[in-house]
């Protein structure tokens, strides 16, 4: 068993757009410029965005965070966005989803510059990621297709199962995998709440990705010998024991499976890791697009 670590590939990632940042510093161009927009104080959230400015801020990037109030009016977040969308010295953005349910999510994505949407999740990124044209991709699925390049497994005419439908994995997952191009041509079965006989497709799947949310739901019973597994879950498990009070488990039985698996990613240090590099490696590209750097 290969266990992948996505703790190292978002390090190489990393280091890779450092030297690049430096190369361009060197010729005296402006740091890069990543801001976050957070409503509201979710804890869980606020140590999320923390994390990213603070890696941007490592590779050299100059980064941000926009802290509103949990009563803001969505008028005030278009406002503040609207901003963001005309301010030359801001690369990319990203609103911090979940948004209070007095804002529409949709409206205000809708409303991000494509150019800076560096999340992805702006339906014209989506629409170009559909058609194969370049787009910035949604950072998980990104990382997870980087991870699968980066540990030269094989995609082409395999049998892959994505458990999960969500907009910002799955689905978009399931786009990029069965795309016509290396790296892709997967034969994709996208499962969800409604499927039925999910054991039957996962027993015979060579490629299993879980992005459903519901800690060790994959068990060793549930996969073939030699499969691959990605675990897309982060999932806070209860343990009084630890100082935060929780543990972070993914939506694999990591014990059994692993004794089954060819490749497997570990939950902490598999896909999380990747889902910032993959922002970061975004935002640079924001970046020279934006400068008309090669
Ligand atoms: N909430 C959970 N994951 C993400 C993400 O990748 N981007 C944003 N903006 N919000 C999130």
């Amino acid at each position: 068993m290969i266990l992948i670590d996505g703790k190292n590939t978002a390090a190489d990632i990393k280091k890779e757009i450092q030297t690049e940042v430096a190369h361009w510093r060197q010729q005296g161009y402006r740091p890069p410029n990543l801001v976050a927009v957070l409503v509201g104080n979710d804890p869980a959230s606020l140590t999320y965005v923390r994390s990213k400015e603070r890696q941007a801020k490592q590779i050299g990037f100059n980064s941000s965070l926009i802290q509103l109030p949990f009563e803001t009016t969505e008028q005030t977040l278009l406002n503040i966005i609207s901003k963001l969308n005309h301010d030359t010295k801001v690369d990319g953005y990203i609103i911090q989803l979940p948004l209070p349910s007095h804002i529409d999510s949709q409206k205000v994505i809708m409303a991000i510059d494509p150019h800076k949407d560096v999340d992805g999740f702006h339906p014209l990124n989506l629409g170009k990621m559909l058609v194969g044209l370049p787009a910035f991709l949604p950072a998980t699925p990104y990382g997870i297709i980087e991870l699968i390049k980066r540990y030269d497994i094989p995609t082409d005419g395999k049998d892959v199962l994505i458990i999960g439908r969500s907009l910002i994995v799955g689905r978009p997952l399931s786009i990029l995998l069965s795309q016509k191009r290396t790296g892709g041509n997967a034969t994709v079965t996208l499962a969800h709440s409604h499927t039925k006989n999910l054991k039957h497709h996962s027993l015979k799947a060579d490629i299993i990705i879980t992005a459903l949310g519901q800690p060790n739901f994959l068990k060793a019973d549930m996969v073939k010998d030699g499969v691959v597994i990605i675990d897309a879950g982060i999932n806070e498990l209860a343990a009084p024991e630890t100082k935060r009070g929780y543990r972070l488990v993914g939506d694999v039985d990591f014990k059994g499976v692993s004794l089954k698996a060819s490749y497997i990613t570990p939950v902490p240090g598999g896909v999380g890791p990747m889902t910032i590099a993959m922002l970061l490696k975004n935002t640079w590209k924001a970046y020279k697009l934006h400068f008309k750097l090669s």
